[in-house]
C-alpha cells in the first residue's frame, strides 16, 4: 500500500494573503482539498496524511471529515521547516505502507498519471521524483555577480510527488536528525546518504502555488483542462498562420 504525506504547515508568506495559502479557494474549492482529491482517485493510495500548523489541526480535521470521497485521512501537526513537517507526517504514516509519497499541498494540479508513475518508479528503484526539464537559463550568482552558468540541458526543475520506500525515507530522516542536516527537498536527504534518485518526467502544469500570479495561472490551467491546452495552441497557431498569410 501507498501512504501519501502532504506538507501543508507553511505560512504562505510569499502569497501575502494573511493566511496559510493552502486554504485559499481556486474555482470554489480550497487548494488543499483539490490536492487531496487528486490522490483519492488513485487506487494504490490507501492513506492521506495531512501535516498542518499546530493551531490548524483541529479545524482541518473537522472540515475534511465532512468531505465525501476522500481516502482515509490523518491530520497531524508540522514543524518550523518543511523537512520537520514531513518527518512528523512520516512517523505517523501507516507502518504497512511499502511506499510513501510526499506531495506539496500547494500543488493541486498534479495528475493521476504523474502520481502513478512516481509510485511505480519508487517501488522499483527505492526513490523517485517528479521533475521537468528547466526552461530558463539558470545562473549562479554571488554578491550580485554571475559566477557560473550551468549547462541547461543538465538542469531539471524538481516538483512533487517524491516517492520512497518507507524504510529508506525513515532511515534518511533519522540520519539527518542526528547530523543536523537540512535538505531542500525530501530527495536531497536520500541523495545525501548515497541512494540514487530516479527522475520521472512530469507535466509543466504541476505548478506550486507560491505567489499571487500562480493563482491566476492555476485558474487558467483548470479552465483548460481536458485537452484544452492543445486546442488553445491549435487556435493560436491557426491565427498566426492566417496573419502571416494575409501580410505576405
Ligand atoms: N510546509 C510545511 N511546513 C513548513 C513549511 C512548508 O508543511 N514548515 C509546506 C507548505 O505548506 C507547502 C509546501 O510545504 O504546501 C511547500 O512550501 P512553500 O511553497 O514554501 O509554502 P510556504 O512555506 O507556506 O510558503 P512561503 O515559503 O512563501 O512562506
Ligand atoms: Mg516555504
Amino acid at each position: 500500500m501507498v501512504s501519501a504525506i502532504f506538507p501543508a504547515a507553511g505560512q504562505g508568506k510569499r502569497m501575502q494573503a494573511g493566511l496559510n495559502k493552502v486554504f485559499l479557494e481556486l474555482m470554489g474549492e480550497s487548494i488543499l482539498l483539490r490536492t487531496l482529491r487528486q490522490f483519492s482517485v488513485v487506487p494504490a493510495v490507501k492513506e492521506l496524511v495531512v501535516v498542518t500548523g499546530k493551531d490548524e489541526v483541529a479545524v482541518v480535521r473537522r472540515r475534511l471529515s465532512r468531505v465525501p470521497g476522500l481516502k482515509p485521512l490523518k491530520v497531524v501537526a508540522g514543524g518550523t521547516e518543511r523537512q520537520y513537517s514531513i518527518w512528523n507526517g512520516l512517523r505517523q504514516s501507516a507502518p504497512e505502507a511499502d511506499v510513501v509519497l510526499v506531495h506539496d499541498a500547494a500543488r493541486p494540479l498534479v495528475t493521476r498519471e504523474t502520481i502513478e508513475a512516481v509510485i511505480a518508479a519508487a517501488r522499483e528503484h527505492g526513490a523517485a521524483i517528479a521533475a521537468v526539464p528547466e526552461k530558463n537559463t539558470v545562473k549562479i550568482v554571488a554578491d550580485g555577480i554571475v559566477t557560473a552558468t550551468p549547462d541547461r540541458s543538465t538542469l531539471w526543475s524538481v516538483q512533487t510527488p517524491q516517492g520512497f520506500h518507507r524504510d529508506l525515507l525513515i532511515a534518511a530522516n533519522e540520519q539527518a536528525e542526528r547530523d543536523g542536516f537540512l535538505g531542500t527537498d525530501d530527495a536531497s536527504l536520500v541523495e545525501h546518504y548515497g541512494t540514487p534518485v530516479h527522475v520521472v518526467m512530469d507535466s509543466y502544469r504541476n505548478i506550486k502555488i507560491t505567489t499571487p500570479e500562480d493563482l491566476i495561472i492555476a485558474e487558467a490551467l483548470l479552465r483548460h483542462e481536458h485537452g484544452g491546452i492543445r486546442d488553445s495552441l491549435r487556435k493560436a497557431a491557426k491565427k498566426a498562420a492566417e496573419h502571416l498569410a494575409g501580410n505576405r
